[in-house]
């Protein structure tokens, strides 16, 4: 596997493979690479030629009270973890490659409505970062596809969005997400937790499951919102919060609508944001 970290290498090599009528896959990371990574470049590798990873520690996503300083930077057991995978190339830019006028500067995107809400309303910023940093990597890879995982549920709406209100020509594919055996969802900020807080951090995926039982009995969603809260807030959790919400856009469902729905939980655990969904079938 190559790595590269400036946009002339980069597009010199798409150019090679573009020349030979390869297509390009195309996973965005943040490093810190684990199990759940690494199935997105898997789905990658299955449908494109060639695969392009990123490592990038985006700063415009963070908020100031967030974990920019402490988020780990592993670059070189991303780089095993990717070969292992058979990813083609590792971009691993620096930011001034992405912000040539500096973070702070930088033109920023804004998806509308759809990042009002959940982690949109408790990160502010948060999705414009995200949306201006994936547009940015789109436009240096080109790829014909990415894969964002189904654990940033509301990111990966927005990514969709966006590609689709800025027309740009890329397919944008969900990926499971990857749980630890006892149902913990895998992310790189479960290492923050303690012993005693990776033991209870199960609760969340637990609660989801909870919410959809009971709203296969016929509860209604709404108070399963609180049922759901109540639940965490025992165990010491502080939810952000713990909805129900249409899968499509996130809006809220219609009274005693049971299809295409979404189970979504943030909450805090100790000094760590843990999130998790549930898609009911
Ligand atoms: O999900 C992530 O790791 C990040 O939000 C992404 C998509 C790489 C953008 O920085």
């Amino acid at each position: 596997m190559q790595t590269v970290q400036d946009a002339p290498a980069l597009r010199a090599a798409i150019r090679g493979w573009r020349s030979k009528g390869q297509t390009v896959g195309f996973v965005p990371t943040m490093g810190n690479l684990h199990a759940g990574h690494q199935s997105l470049v898997k789905l990658a590798r299955a449908r494109t030629d060639r695969v392009v990873a990123s490592v990038f520690v985006n700063p415009t996503q963070f908020g100031p009270n967030e974990d920019f300083e402490r988020y780990p930077r592993t670059l070189l057991q991303d780089q095993t973890a990717l070969t292992e995978q058979d990813c083609d190339l590792l971009f691993a830019p620096d930011v001034a490659t992405l912000y040539p006028f500096g973070a702070e500067y930088s033109v920023s995107l804004h998806v509308p409505q759809i990042t009002d809400m959940l982690e949109g309303a408790h990160r502010p910023g948060h999705f414009d970062g995200m949306a201006t940093v994936v547009c940015k990597l789109f436009n240096l890879v080109q790829p014909d596809v990415a894969v964002f995982g189904q654990k940033d549920f509301q990111q990966l709406k927005v990514v969709e969005r966006m590609v689709r209100d800025l027309s740009l020509p890329v397919m944008v594919m969900a990926a499971p997400t990857l749980r630890a055996d006892d149902g913990l969802a895998l992310s790189s900020r479960n290492q923050y937790l303690s012993a005693e807080e990776r033991a209870r951090a199960p609760l969340i995926h637990d609660t989801l499951l909870k919410m959809r039982e009971l709203l296969g009995k016929g509860h209604a969603w709404r108070a399963l919102e609180q049922v759901a809260a109540a639940r965490l807030m025992r165990a010491g959790f502080v939810p952000d919060y713990t909805v129900i919400r249409r899968a499509e856009d996130l809006a809220e469902p219609a009274e005693g609508q049971r299809d295409g729905l979404i189970a979504l939980i943030a909450a805090r655990l100790g000094n760590t944001r843990l999130i998790d969904n549930l898609l009911f079938d």
